[in-house]
């Protein structure tokens, strides 16, 4: 049985919650391992190398590029295969789409400058960098949108949670890596953020709802896994841009919410929305990626002992045979997708992520 150190039981904060404890969490090398199975049935079965798509998906194959990019970030020996696929997308997704990383959608623009900007953390390629400010100077044109922010779609009729957030997190994310064009990006960050965060959009149980009415600007929709995980990996941003920790402690406070309220017996589960969707399958991943970003800013033994229990919920129950892993990580394997694959390998690595060796040495 691996020591959790000082796993944080007596948290007030956590108190209501039902957690159980780890029994036992795998090591890093393990998850790594679980990681790199995940990922190379994910191109065995999903990927096309003459589109650079997995499934023929298109914004969810930018968030399967940010997995693999986060996996050759915690297992250097998997970098040279990740530097392919970078390539490989960044040629063939661009050219599947009729030559642009744009359509009509302001998320799905998003999703892809932030695949880039990972490919670029990654591998220091510039192309990749200068994609994702191609991206948001298409981004601007979606600002102005009804009761503040962002418009989710060039058509101009739906305020989301995760249309603002995205933008939010690609204009922080470029103003801390163009040092250039800092102060650029850093305005439009800032009065997003600002705005973002006062919009009404957070309820009670400090989770995001999906969006706003723009007819009365109050707050609606269902309330989604992956609207509690890009804001963490923006807020990261936003903190390293400013130096202001407030930004860390509203993201623990939607980290926690999120644990709280839209999980079951520990493991994060989609409300509302049935997994059996392709989309829907897509979004608890998001959330546990974010979540390792924000432990790397603010370590959280809640956030690590959250991975592991549902990375090791995942590899249990819900991966068949063939390790095709299915989009409900309770279990039973069902709803088998690229994206539900991509979405479990998004834990997976950010189990390997939060994982520290170190103290794997310490036995009961
Ligand atoms: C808060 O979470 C509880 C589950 O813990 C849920 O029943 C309730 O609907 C949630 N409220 C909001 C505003 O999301
Ligand atoms: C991944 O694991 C599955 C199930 O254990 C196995 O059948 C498959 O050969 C593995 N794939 C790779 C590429 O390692």
């Amino acid at each position: 049985m691996t020591a959790r150190h000082g796993f944080s039981a007596g948290s007030t904060v956590f108190a209501l919650a039902t957690f159980p404890q780890v029994i036992s969490a795998a090591s890093q090398s393990t998850y790594i391992s679980y990681s790199r199975n995940a990922t190379d049935v994910m191109n065995q079965v999903w990927y096309d190398h003459s589109t650079g798509l997995w499934q023929n998906l298109w914004w969810n194959s930018a968030n399967l590029l940010t997995s693999i990019g986060n996996l050759a970030e915690v297992d250097s020996s998997f970098k040279s295969t990740a530097e392919n696929i970078f390539q490989t997308t960044f040629t063939g997704a661009k050219a599947a789409n009729g030559g642009t990383w744009l359509n009509n959608f302001y998320d799905d623009e998003g999703w892809w400058a932030m695949a880039w900007i990972k490919a670029y953390d990654v591998t220091g390629n510039q192309d990749y960098l200068s994609t994702a400010k191609n991206i948001f100077q298409d981004l601007v044109g979606g600002l102005g949108a009804t009761c503040g922010g962002h418009w989710w779609s060039k058509d101009k009729k739906d305020n989301t949670a995760i249309g603002n957030q995205l933008y939010l997190q690609v204009a922080a994310a470029l103003a801390n890596r163009v040092p250039s064009q800092r102060a650029y990006y850093q305005k439009y960050a800032q009065d997003e953020v600002n705005w973002l965060l006062s919009s009404g959009m957070i309820n009670g149980n400090n989770t995001f709802n999906d969006g706003l009415d723009i007819s009365t600007c109050k707050p609606e929709g269902w309330v989604f896994t992956y609207n509690q995980g890009v804001i963490l990996g923006a807020l990261v941003e936003m903190n390293a841009l400013t130096g202001d920790s407030n930004y860390l402690d509203t993201a623990k406070s939607i980290a926690y919410g999120a644990m709280d309220h839209l999980s079951n017996n520990g493991i994060l589960t989609e409300p509302e929305y049935p997994d059996t969707d392709v989309t829907g399958a897509q979004f608890k991943g998001v959330f546990a990626r974010n979540l390792a970003d924000l432990y790397a800013a603010q370590p959280d033994d809640t956030y690590v002992n959250f991975l592991q229990n549902n990375a090791d919920s995942i590899w249990a129950n819900a991966r068949g045979s063939n390790g095709q892993i299915g989009a409900d990580w309770q279990g039973p394997v069902k709803d088998i997708f690229a994206s539900s694959q991509g979405s479990a390998l998004d834990c997976l690595v950010a189990a390997a992520a939060v994982t520290d060796d170190v103290f794997n040495v310490f036995q009961y």
